[in-house]
């Protein structure tokens, strides 16, 4: 096996935390940006884990991302796994940070073009967590819950659209996952996949209500960063029971 070198944004929970588990489990070499390392503590033994490297530090400021992406002095890290999304506050149907996810995509692609005329090399394959509801073309929620995602979910998924159209236009080798609406708790149940081309539309449908943090970061370790079948690249795709 090729030991991936990978970066993490966002992994001290949810999706991003079952991501990391997962190909950390597989042997690679994970480096995870985090605002509060205690968190990742509580899930791995950070001195006898010689395979992950914790940095202290926030998605949005640069100096840190860039920490998180030279897998050498030279060279860039294979993989970057985004995860990152604000805390939503029902009172104000908003986010702690309506920006949250747009900033930090704007503070990754510039880190990457930074570090490139530094002189690292590489082109990491950028795969960022978004949400259902999001497609221009069509559907992508079942039809009672379209209000729901349409009224209360309105800024978070503002701030996706900035991030996903950011990064589809940044000329980076990408994949964009959108996660139906999220739940807790690992289970066996079948993952259901839809590819939609940022351009051309549609590719295939999948359309369901939820699936859980854990099931979702499994799938995307195993099939978008551990190995990649080509019909995902620089592709929207949507995971769903
Ligand atoms: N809720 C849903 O139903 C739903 C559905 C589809 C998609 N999504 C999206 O899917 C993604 C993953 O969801 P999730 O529930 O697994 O997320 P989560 O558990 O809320 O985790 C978010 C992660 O982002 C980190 N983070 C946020 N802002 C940061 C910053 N400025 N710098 C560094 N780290 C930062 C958090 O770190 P801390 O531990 O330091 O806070 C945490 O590790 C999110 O973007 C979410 O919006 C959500």
């Amino acid at each position: 096996m090729t030991q991936k070198k990978i970066a993490f944004l966002g992994a001290s929970t949810g999706v991003g935390l079952a991501t990391l588990k997962t190909c950390l489990a597989a042997g690679h070499q994970c480096i995870a940006l985090c605002r509060n390392p205690a968190k990742l503590g509580a899930h791995f033994d950070l001195d006898n884990t010689p395979n992950l490297v914790v940095v202290q530090g926030n998605a949005h400021d640069i100096a840190a991302v860039s920490r998180c992406l030279k897998a050498s002095e030279t060279a860039l890290v294979d993989v970057v796994v985004s995860t990152i999304g604000g805390a939503f506050v029902l009172s104000k149907m908003t986010l702690d940070d309506p920006h949250v996810c747009e900033k930090g995509m704007s503070v990754l692609l510039s880190a990457l073009s930074r570090l490139r005329k530094e002189g690292v090399t590489g082109r990491p394959h950028v795969i960022a967590c978004s949400t259902t509801g999001m497609s221009r073309f069509g559907r992508d929620t079942p039809l009672p819950v379209v209000p729901f995602y349409g009224v209360v979910l309105k800024v978070p998924h503002a701030d996706k659209r900035a991030m996903e159209d950011a990064l589809a236009a940044s000329g980076e080798d990408f994949i964009v996952v959108r996660a139906s609406l999220l739940t807790d708790g690992e289970t066996d149940r079948e993952v259901r996949v839809g590819i939609e081309d940022p351009v051309k539309g549609v590719e295939s449908k999948a359309i369901g209500y939820t699936i859980s943090r854990e099931d979702a970061g499994k799938w995307v370790a195993r099939n978008l960063v551990l190995r990649r079948e080509e019909r995902y690249c620089n592709k929207t795709v949507t995971i769903t029971y």
